[in-house]
């Protein structure tokens, strides 16, 4: 029997045990992440070394310097996770690794650690889709959420509407033909003077401003379930330019809240209609800027008004971390997806709407 045939084995045998305890890595982007789920649900720690101070002076992530601080970062997170967690090495059934997408040095960090892991404990690997686990952190918030769904993935590199069919089966109904959103928050944010990451600090802003400029901008998507957020992004680039150029006073508070009210009509008008057009009674959002306020607000209010259900995930798991990504990959051992060998290396892209991949070389 070969590596990967034994490793399929004991993949098959987790299926039938009663606690699973899945040690999941997730370093994509700007946070070194290792984290303990028992069963997919339960999140007995989720260790989180954030880079955002040592990017924050660049304006954004610097790729090299992110997988250089992964490096320096991943084992201590890891003892961590074990000691809040309070288990030992030999107490975890699998590794789960984030294998993309995002920067591909930052992700080849996770990926050889989980890899070096999984083989040292002799436990199957499994490889994670970075836009899964965004919508696996709904199933640590919420005790009793299940699929069927729709989901509104927004992040910093996501912006999507999918059909979450069941656990391992989605389906694309529209995605960004240009920006995501979170690319849009960040560059407005920039163009205000305001620190990387710009998300958070446009929604702090936005709470003290007034909806009061109207930025025009064509809206080509009007009758799909795309986006596309390169023209609001330019317009009030623009905007603050010419008035900058002119040395007129802009008020960065009412720039702020007048994008967010765009960006947040958008994805809500759109997230809603697809309920409709699937007949779904849940509607979940994941990913970063599923952190906004203004969005969350206008979501919910939107849902009670047509009788849908919202989730969002609580703010700890909105943003990057491995909890969600433990949590994916519970439900994809129970289908028997996912189990990798030790070939496994980092993706800058993974297929939305593929939430798998099994290597067997
Ligand atoms: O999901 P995430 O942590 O990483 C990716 O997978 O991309 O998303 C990061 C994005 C960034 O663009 C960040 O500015 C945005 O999420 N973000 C927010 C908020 N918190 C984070 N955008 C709007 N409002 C927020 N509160
Ligand atoms: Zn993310």
């Amino acid at each position: 029997m070969n590596y990967f045939e034994r490793m399929k084995e004991k993949y098959d045998k987790l299926k039938d045990k009663k606690d699973v305890l899945i040690l999941s890595v997730e370093s994509s982007c700007d946070e070194t992440s290792v984290a303990v789920v028992k069963n997919g649900r339960i999140v007995l720690s989720n260790i989180i070394a954030t880079q955002i101070e040592i990017h924050r002076r660049f304006g954004g992530v610097v790729p090299e310097v992110a997988s250089r601080n992964h490096i320096t970062a991943i084992s201590n997170i890891f003892d961590e996770a074990l000691r809040a967690a309070n288990i030992t090495k030999d107490d975890i059934d699998a590794v789960a690794v984030t294998y993309g997408a995002g920067l591909v040095g930052a992700l080849l960090v996770g990926v050889n650690f989980a890899k070096s892991l999984a083989y040292a404990l002799d436990v199957p690997l499994i490889a994670v889709s970075h836009v899964h686990g965004h919508i696996a952190a709904n199933y640590i918030s919420h005790e009793s959420l299940t699929p069927p769904f729709l989901c509104l993935m927004v992040s910093g590199g996501h912006t999507a509407i999918l059909e979450i069919k069941d656990y391992n089966e989605f389906k694309l109904l529209g995605t960004t033909v240009d920006d995501a959103v979170g690319e849009a928050f960040d560059k407005v944010a920039r163009v205000l003077g305001l620190p990387y990451p710009g998300g958070p600090e446009i929604d702090k802003l936005a709470k003290v401003g007034e909806n009061k400029y109207k930025f025009v901008v064509s809206n080509s998507m009007k009758d799909t379930f795309n986006f596309s957020f390169s023209g609001i992004k330019t317009a009030v680039v623009n905007f603050v330019h010419n008035k900058t150029q002119k040395g007129e006073e802009i008020n960065k508070a009412d720039v702020a809240r007048s994008f967010e009210e765009y960006v947040t009509e958008e994805l809500t008008t759109k997230a809603v209609k697809a309920c409709r057009y699937v007949g779904s009674k849940k509607l979940v959002v994941a990913g970063g800027v599923g952190a906004n306020a203004k969005l969350k607000e206008k979501l919910s209010n939107a849902c009670e008004a047509g009788g849908v259900a919202f989730y969002a995930p609580v703010l700890r798991y909105c943003t990057d971390n491995a909890a969600m990504i433990g949590s994916a990959a519970y439900y994809m051992m129970k289908s028997g997806l996912g189990l990798s060998d030790l070939t496994l290396t980092g993706k800058p892209n993974v297929e939305l709407g593929r939430v798998y991949e099994t290597k067997n070389n």
